[in-house]
């Protein structure tokens, strides 16, 4: 059986990765911090923390002993870096810190690569954060970088040092230059999961208004699980090479807003400008696709119409009581907050992935308007559960 060591278990694509090399036959190693309370929320919700195959495994990215002794015991002969401190606002708060996880820790596995056995294969977690002020549209393999973050930049130098241990010692070392990903293992930090959270809490009568920063900034954003593959797919290839994987599509900050709400049956109308910018309630419909619960559709073919009380009859026995505060046409659900701002910004995102494609076989399978539904549901699920991760 092959032997996989996955870093960052605990974050989304460690949880998405796992789940696949799983299935793939794959023993897996997964690593995780030493933390005072440790979660790992994500691969329960797979369902694969107990699988037998899979080893949780104490470890600190920026320990190269650590990393040396990860590579013995285990003698897995693929490596997926996927630790790293990953939220680009929190690294203009820590540079340092980020630059010794996100940028120095990569270095850790390399040498110790180099040293254990360097016929491992290894990935890299890099990212589109790396282009930064884009110097030309799409970005590809090629593009020059230009990062506007101490995240980017730290992300830069673990991008080079991956191409220069592969140069230098012969290690089968990729780099997937990957653009925004999301799913409902996102963390409730990044903007698209912050807001499938909030529209849901809103929905539910939880939360009156979501406060966000700069609702001009275009992402590419895909499905997690589309590029766990394609991680897995650059370490099966002939030649350790960089890649990127996106979608090819880029979308504002402002166009997720609506679209999230949009799919939980309520309609936004967006209102100022600048700082003043807020989305007001145009228009609900109580239509709540998500339920999977073909009666509260109002216009349901299979179903005759129900009367209001009795739809609400019905959303209360589910568990979805609308809660103290039901929406209101005119009232305002979302508000920008500059302190979400960022320093300096990465305006614009968007990526060709044509030579993922041609040498991989790789390209996104997933909408963002499907991934945006599947966020909401998700996101309402777990908020009427009264759990958010
Ligand atoms: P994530 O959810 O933030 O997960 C990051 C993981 O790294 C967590 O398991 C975290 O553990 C772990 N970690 C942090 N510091 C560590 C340290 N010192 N030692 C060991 N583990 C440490 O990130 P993600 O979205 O899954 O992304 C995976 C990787 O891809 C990251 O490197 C990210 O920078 C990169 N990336 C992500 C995207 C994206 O859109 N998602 C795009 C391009 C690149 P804790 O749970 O203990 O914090
Ligand atoms: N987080 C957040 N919160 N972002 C906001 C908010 C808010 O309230 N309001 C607006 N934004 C804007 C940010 O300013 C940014 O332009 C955009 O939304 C996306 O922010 P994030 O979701 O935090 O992601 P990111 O693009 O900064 O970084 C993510 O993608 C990178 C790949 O490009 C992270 O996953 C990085 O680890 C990854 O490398």
């Amino acid at each position: 059986m092959k032997k996989a060591i996955i870093t960052g278990i605990t974050g989304q694509d460690g949880a998405y990765l796992a789940q696949l090399l799983l299935e793939k036959g794959y023993i897996v190693y997964g690593t995780y911090r030493r933390t005072s309370s440790v979660n790992f929320w994500r691969i329960q919700e797979l369902g694969i923390d107990q699988n037998p195959h899979l080893h949780l495994i104490e470890y600190d990215l920026t320990d190269l002993s650590a990393s040396i002794r990860l590579l013995q015991n285990s003698k897995a002969t693929e490596v997926y870096n996927l630790a790293a401190q990953s939220f680009v606002a929190v690294s203009f708060d820590q540079p340092v810190t980020t630059a010794e996880i996100t940028g120095l820790g990569p270095v850790n596995l390399l040498e110790a690569i180099r040293i254990v056995n360097p016929k491992i294969r290894y990935y890299q977690a890099s990212t589109s954060e790396m282009f930064g002020k884009v110097q030309a549209i799409p970005q590809i393999e090629d593009t020059p970088f230009y990062p506007r973050s101490p995240y980017g930049v730290a992300k830069l130098y673990a991008h080079w040092m991956t191409i220069n241990y592969r140069e230098s010692y012969g290690i089968f070392a990729s780099s997937g230059i990957l653009f925004n990903h999301e799913s409902p293992l996102r963390g409730l930090e990044f903007v698209t999961r912050k807001i499938t959270d909030g529209v849901a809490k809103i929905k539910l009568g939880k939360l009156e208004t979501l406060e966000l920063g700069n609702l001009d900034a275009k992402r590419d954003w895909g499905f997690a699980k589309d590029y766990v593959e394609g991680m897995w797919r650059m370490l099966q290839a002939n030649e350790p090479d960089t890649f990127v994987l996106a979608t090819n599509r880029t979308e504002t900050v402002r166009d997720f807003v609506l679209m999230a709400f949009k799919g939980a049956g309520i309609e936004v109308e967006f209102r100022g400008a600048g700082v003043n910018e807020t989305a007001v309630v145009a228009s609900v419909t109580q239509d709540l696709a998500f339920t999977q619960d073909p009666a509260l559709t109002q216009n349901s073919a299979l179903t005759p119409a129900l009367s209001r009380g009795e739809r609400e009859l019905r959303m209360e026995e589910r568990g979805h009581k609308m809660g103290e505060r039901e929406l209101k046409v005119g009232q305002v659900v979302m508000r920008v907050n500059p302190k979400f701002y960022r320093p300096a910004e990465v305006e614009l995102l968007i990526g060709n992935p044509a030579k993922a494609k041609a040498k991989l076989g790789w390209e996104p399978k997933t909408t963002l308007e499907q991934l945006c539904q599947m966020m909401v549901e998700a996101d309402m699920k777990y908020n009427q559960k009264g759990i958010s991760f």
